[in-house]
């Protein structure tokens, strides 16, 4: 499976959305998850996000991320078409540490 990390947080672009070929991206207030139970590992969303939020769950630093994937997916909806990135997203990509700043 892939995951979205925290790079995601308040930039949400939804590139990623548009390309999913079994929509299995969920949106939470600050950014989206993946679901690890439905994409079918096909990469093709990877290369489409601007933030470099989204890995392989090979990559030791997407390791921390899948129980979050997939905890949150269950709870949030699911969104299947491209919306306006957050306000400010070119800036809050340069940010680092969102995660601690902003998840909540
Ligand atoms: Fe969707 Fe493919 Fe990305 Fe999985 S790897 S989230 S199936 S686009
Ligand atoms: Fe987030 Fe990148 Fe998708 S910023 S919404 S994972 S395109």
């Amino acid at each position: 499976t892939y995951i979205v990390n925290d790079l995601c947080i308040k930039c949400k672009y939804t590139d990623c959305v548009e390309v999913c070929p079994v929509d299995c991206f969920y949106e939470g207030e600050n950014m989206l998850v993946i679901h690890p139970d439905e994409c079918i590992d096909c990469g093709v969303c990877e290369p489409e996000c601007p933030a470099e939020a989204i890995l392989p769950d090979t990559e030791p630093s997407a390791e921390k991320w899948i129980e979050f994937n997939r905890e949150y997916s269950e709870q949030w909806p699911n969104i299947t078409r491209k919306i306006d990135a957050m306000p400010d997203a070119d800036e809050m990509q340069k940010v680092e540490g969102k995660f601690e700043k902003f998840f909540s």
